[in-house]
């Protein structure tokens, strides 16, 4: 018999086919979040759920789904969505898709730096406004990124990546983690393990590294942002909740930092209104991975998970539990 899967949201063309070959696939008809009766819904009877971070996946949705259910693909790095004991109680096996993003969220990361120190964004915005009259020497001055200091919070793969950048603009790179990375790891990009005040307070970028859990919640919140310079800005494209978001707009209002570069928020799709009009903070949607190529070997990557259960019987080669 053909396993049965659900997906929440349709995915890149490329992986919907791989999805298709081998299982019997409902997908979400919308192109929308599905709303959580809708969820509870999709998922019942199925052999198998591909969620992504905008499902909340807890022992509601699995037991929505019934007994039958064999294994939980998120569509994402991050599985803070997916309540893990919940599956273990229940021997279900949870998974991720590490690694085929890295490169892609660091690029991302890197541009929020670039984009919020040499002011892109606004600058943009005059100049399709016509407002260019001509060379001037004070016009739009941003603040160098070569040779200025970068602390890194977490220097998992994404944040490893993100050093590998920032070295080749020649920028020294602190970090800090729960765990202190190998000296070859570190040298090769020429990273320096700190304590956390010592990043906050040396650094000209922070860029935020971490996954969500109970610990890093709110790991950046109004003591540390008073730590920083005030001429240093903060990048987040990690998961919003790391970044106090409240503290971070008082932070910006009372000038204790430069600005800030946002690929995720607090509470999102919202985001503080107070932020909206900073043109000191560059705030995207949530694209860090948004690349053709990296969205399709995402699907791969769920797609592998879920047939390595459904079809071939063994464990998955991302498990999470
Ligand atoms: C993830 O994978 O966790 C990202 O936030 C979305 O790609």
């Amino acid at each position: 018999m053909i396993p049965t899967i659900f997906v929440t949201r349709r995915l890149p063309e490329g992986a919907m086919q791989v999805l298709a070959d081998k299982f019997n696939v409902e997908c979400n008809p919308h192109d929308r979040v599905l709303t959580r009766e809708e969820l509870l819904a999709g998922v019942k009877g199925k052999d198998g759920i591909l969620p992504l971070l905008t499902d909340r996946i807890d022992d509601e949705v699995l037991d929505a789904a019934g007994p039958q259910l064999k294994i939980v693909a998120n569509y994402a790095v991050g599985f803070n969505n997916i309540d893990l004991s919940a599956c273990t109680r229940r021997k279900i096996p949870a998974t991720n898709t590490p690694g085929v993003l890295t490169d892609t969220t660091a690029d991302l990361a890197m541009t929020l730096l670039l984009a919020v120190a040499r002011k892109v964004v606004p600058a943009d915005a005059y100049a399709r406004a016509g407002k260019y009259e001509g060379w001037a020497p004070l016009l739009f001055l941003g603040t160098d990124v070569h040779h200025k200091t970068l602390g890194l919070m977490g220097l998992g793969r994404i944040g490893f990546a993100m050093a590998k950048r920032a070295a080749g603009f020649d920028m020294n790179i602190l970090y800090h983690d729960s765990v202190r990375a190998d000296s070859e790891l570190e040298n090769k990009v020429g990273a320096k393990f700190v304590s956390k005040s010592d990043l906050l307070s040396q650094s000209d970028f922070v860029s935020l590294h971490v996954p969500l859990t109970p610990e890093t919640h709110h790991l950046v919140s109004g003591p540390e942002l008073g730590l920083m310079k005030s001429s240093a800005y903060i990048i987040n494209t990690s998961r919003g909740e790391v970044l106090d978001e409240k503290a971070l707009v008082k932070a910006l209002q009372q000038g204790q930092i430069a600005g800030a570069g946002l690929d995720v928020f607090e509470f999102e799709p919202a985001i503080e209104k107070e932020l909206i009009s900073m043109d000191n903070v560059v705030i995207l949607p949530h694209i860090a991975s948004a690349s053709t190529e990296t969205r399709t070997k995402m699907g791969l990557l769920a797609a592998e998970n879920l047939i390595s259960v459904l079809v071939e019987g063994r464990r998955p080669p991302n498990c999470l539990n």
